[in-house]
């Protein structure tokens, strides 16, 4: 890969030869005298890589890396110098060159200093890439919505990335809290560090301890070795107790041992093991009634909800729904036309007990039945019947019991619709307004119903 460094030597002849040499490898040399000129380079353009002499007509090397350093601390500076001085090359690492070399010098040692200080560029330039996309995928930027509701969320992710304390994520199924979870690990001081999610619903009930905790061999049927809990992968770094109030109760009172001593027990093991582990927990329930009914431990839940993080549904934040659909049709490499004005009408105004999960499946079909045109209402509006997962189950339910089913939920739409043009005299506006409606969605329904 082409680079561009910046030599400043006012010594020609070696000029010339650390130029020659660059251009050899196929970089991209600019030359120049002095400070003053080193300066003027800096300020006009982005270096890979500076070589600098230690001794300058206008002052000291050092000062080119003080310039540097300031400017891009990431460039690394090589710093050419004579024997005498070679005490001050030292002082130079200690203020942040990459190395020295010293005059008369070695044409391949000082290639080899070139190509590892580059990679040390490259690496480091990646490395911001790679956090920049970290930062895309799981940081606080992952979090969408405009809506002040949204940004109190965002404002107490960062609240809590700044401390240590127990949080507990509380929403609804598909509100965002996993994402919520991330968000404060990656933002907090344990972003290098393990982030370790455990989804304690979805667990066998016999394997939770084992899971969390580890095992030793031969502590049950089926513990051929031992093996590490996630409590221990997760050391010095972050758990994720998803779905916590799920929890047995046995193994909430393991649970806050290990939260009160910070040491876990792998089963069948007689020793302890130290664990330093920040526990964020999350519930889709509401926690005080667990505890209420006796389900959830209240000495734990003060453990866990030392900070509670509140996500708010989707319809109670529904002007973000325009900005999650674009989102999600960028992220899955469509344009912001792929769904009409009229579908996103309809989208807006639907409750989405689902929230955020829900509306991205939403579309997800919508697209797949849109066969690559944009998406219309009639490709979504079979998923948007409100509150499909209430009522559908508990229809659903009647149905299978031989109970009468009543009418459907398209009957009663239907005279929905017509008590409300009946109301209006016909007035679609006033109808649409009646019905809480936009005048989009009423005239999409009236002719799905052929009313009108
Ligand atoms: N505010 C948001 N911005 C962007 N994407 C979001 C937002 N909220 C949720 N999502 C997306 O919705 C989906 C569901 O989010 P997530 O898994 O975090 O929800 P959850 O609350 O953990 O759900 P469940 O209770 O079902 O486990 C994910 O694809 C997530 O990226
Ligand atoms: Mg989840």
């Amino acid at each position: 890969m082409k680079h561009r460094i910046l030599a400043v030597d006012d010594d020609a002849s070696v000029a010339h030869v650390v130029r020659f040499l660059l251009e050899e490898e196929g970089h991209d040399a600019t030359v120049v005298a002095d400070i003053a000129g080193a300066k003027r380079e800096l300020a006009a353009g982005q270096f890979d890589l500076v070589v600098s002499d230690l001794k300058l007509p206008d002052g000291s090397g050092l000062d080119v890396l003080k310039l540097v350093k300031e400017a891009s601390p990431d460039v690394p500076v090589i710093m050419i110098t004579a024997f005498a001085t070679v005490s001050t090359a030292v002082a130079a690492m200690k203020s942040g060159a990459f190395d020295y070399v010293q005059k008369p010098f070695d044409n391949d040692r000082f290639k080899a200093l070139v190509v590892n200080a580059l990679r040390l560029r490259d690496l480091k330039l990646e490395n911001t890439r790679l956090r920049g996309e970290v930062e895309q995928q799981y940081g606080i930027a992952a979090i969408l919505g405009s809506s002040q509701q949204m940004e109190k969320v965002r404002e107490m992710v960062r609240l809590a990335a700044t401390s240590e304390a127990a949080v507990m994520v509380l929403g609804e199924t598909g509100t965002g809290k996993e994402l919520v979870a991330r968000a404060i690990h990656f933002l907090g001081a344990r972003a290098a560090r393990p982030f370790v999610a455990v989804n304690c619903g979805a667990i066998p009930e016999n394997l939770v301890e084992s899971e969390l905790f580890g095992h030793k061999k031969g502590a049950f049927t089926g513990a051929v070795s031992d093996r590490d809990g996630r409590f221990v992968q997760a050391d010095t770094g972050t758990i994720f107790l998803d779905e916590v109030t799920e929890m047995k109760r046995d193994l909430q009172v393991k649970l806050l041992r290990v939260i009160e001593a910070h040491e876990v027990q792998p089963v069948g093991s007689t020793e302890t093991l130290k664990v330093d582990v920040r526990i964020i927990s999350a519930t889709n329930r509401s926690p005080m009634e667990c505890v209420r009914d006796g389900e959830f431990r209240e000495d734990l839940y003060y453990r866990l909800n030392v900070f509670a993080l509140p996500i708010p549904p989707l319809r109670e934040h529904r002007q973000d729904i325009p900005e999650l659909v674009g989102a999600y049709l960028t992220r899955r490499g469509y344009g912001p036309d792929a769904v009409s004005k009229s579908a996103l009408d309809l989208l807006a105004e639907h409750d989405f007990p689902g929230n955020v999960r829900e509306l991205q499946n939403v579309i997800e079909s919508g697209l797949i039945l849109s066969g690559g045109k944009p998406v219309q209402p009639e490709h979504i509006a079979d998923r948007l019947i409100p509150s499909l997962s209430f009522r559908g189950s508990e229809a659903s339910r009647g149905i299978s019991q031989g109970q009468a089913a009543g009418p459907t939920l398209a009957e009663v739409e239907r005279s929905h619709l017509e008590a409300a043009l009946k109301k209006t005299g016909g007035n679609q506006s006033q109808a649409a307004r009646l019905l809480g409606i936009s005048r989009a969605t009423l005239l999409y329904r009236m002719k799905k119903h052929g009313l009108g």
